[in-house]
């Protein structure tokens, strides 16, 4: 099958991550390298790029597409960018132009109906994007407490009705392990009564996004993430973060305005004692968006948001 995914916001990721000829680039989600194909064109002959993913699929779907470019100027290493620092000594770098975040996951994982990540396919609840982790969607499903899968689909799913679909899960696994998309799909309409169920998109949209994002750890490994990336850039080099959730671009926002800030005394000191210095700048004054334009030609596009610091 195809490796079909429309890199999102590439204009505007090749003029924040401002790559010219001899960048060296490391690109933490190459999924299937849609944007690193781009930045390559940019950096080659002389420059390098770094692509990183947790799953096996991107990262043949990545090696097919970037076959034209000489194997010197690229690497691609299966990995997770919470292991940034080893991954990056690894490979022999010190210092980078541009770190590229494109967070989530790909059109593949929910156009391939056996990874489990689609309410659209019948298939065994797994969501992982990386298949050799041990923890699956039906794990999380079947042993987690009410509370934790309350809190969860409240919080990741921003789903109204996460109480009683927690409530209903840890029902219906008393009677038999839930283990497929559409047993759960299943529960989750029986959860959400009429009225709402018929309002807005598909009813078990929502939690299953809470599923994947816990199954994957995507928020809590950010905030490190973020942080380790910014201190590879050499001064002038940018990182550029995608997210598409509010909770990720609540911490990429975080981040970026942490590090941007510089002494923290208290006003009224005569003379600073933290010695704290702002080690970024931010350079998308407001967050950026898609284009009408983009999401009419890929409705992912639509809850993208980009941020972009330089290191000073
Ligand atoms: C939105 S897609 C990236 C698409 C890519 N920019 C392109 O143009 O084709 C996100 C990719 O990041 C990978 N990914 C998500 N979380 C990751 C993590 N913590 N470490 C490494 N890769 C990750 C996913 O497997 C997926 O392939």
């Amino acid at each position: 099958m195809e490796y079909l995914h429309e890199p999102v916001l590439l204009a505007e990721v090749l003029k924040y991550i401002r790559s010219t000829r001899g960048s060296t680039i490391v690109d933490c989600t190459l999924g299937g390298a849609g944007h690193a194909e781009a930045i390559l064109d940019l950096i080659t002959p002389e420059g390098f790029l770094l692509g990183i993913d947790v799953d096996d699929v991107a990262l043949d779907a990545a090696r097919i597409k970037l076959a034209r470019f000489s194997q010197q100027n690229y690497s691609l290493v299966k990995g997770n960018f919470k292991d940034l620092d080893r991954i990056l000594t690894k490979a022999g770098l010190y210092a980078v132009d541009g770190i590229l975040f494109d967070l989530g996951v790909s059109s593949i994982h929910f156009d391939r109906a056996e990874r489990g990540f689609s309410f659209r396919f019948d298939a065994p609840l797994d969501m992982r994007m990386d298949q050799s982790q041990d923890l699956t969607a039906a794990q999380v499903v079947n042993t987690y407490s009410k509370d934790e899968l309350a809190r969860i689909i409240k919080d990741y799913g921003e789903e109204r009705w996460a109480s009683r679909i927690a409530s209903l899960i840890v029902k219906s696994r008393q009677v038999h392990p839930i283990r497929t998309t559409f047993e759960l799909v299943d529960i989750i309409k029986k959860a959400i009564p009429a009225p709402a169920r018929r309002r807005g998109g598909h009813p078990a949209r929502q939690t299953f996004q809470a599923i994947r994002i816990e199954v994957n750890k995507e928020i809590e490994i950010l905030d490190k993430s973020f942080r380790d990336a910014v201190k590879w850039l050499r001064p002038g080099g940018r990182i550029v973060i995608i997210s598409y959730h509010s909770l990720e671009d609540r911490v990429a926002k975080t981040v970026l305005k942490d590090l941007s800030g510089g002494c923290v005394c208290p006003p009224g000191l005569p003379v600073c004692r933290c010695g704290r210095k702002a080690q970024l700048k931010i350079v998308t004054r407001k967050v950026v968006r898609p284009s009408p334009n983009e999401i009419a030609q890929n409705p992912r596009a639509e809850s993208a948001r980009l941020r972009a610091a330089e290191r000073l």
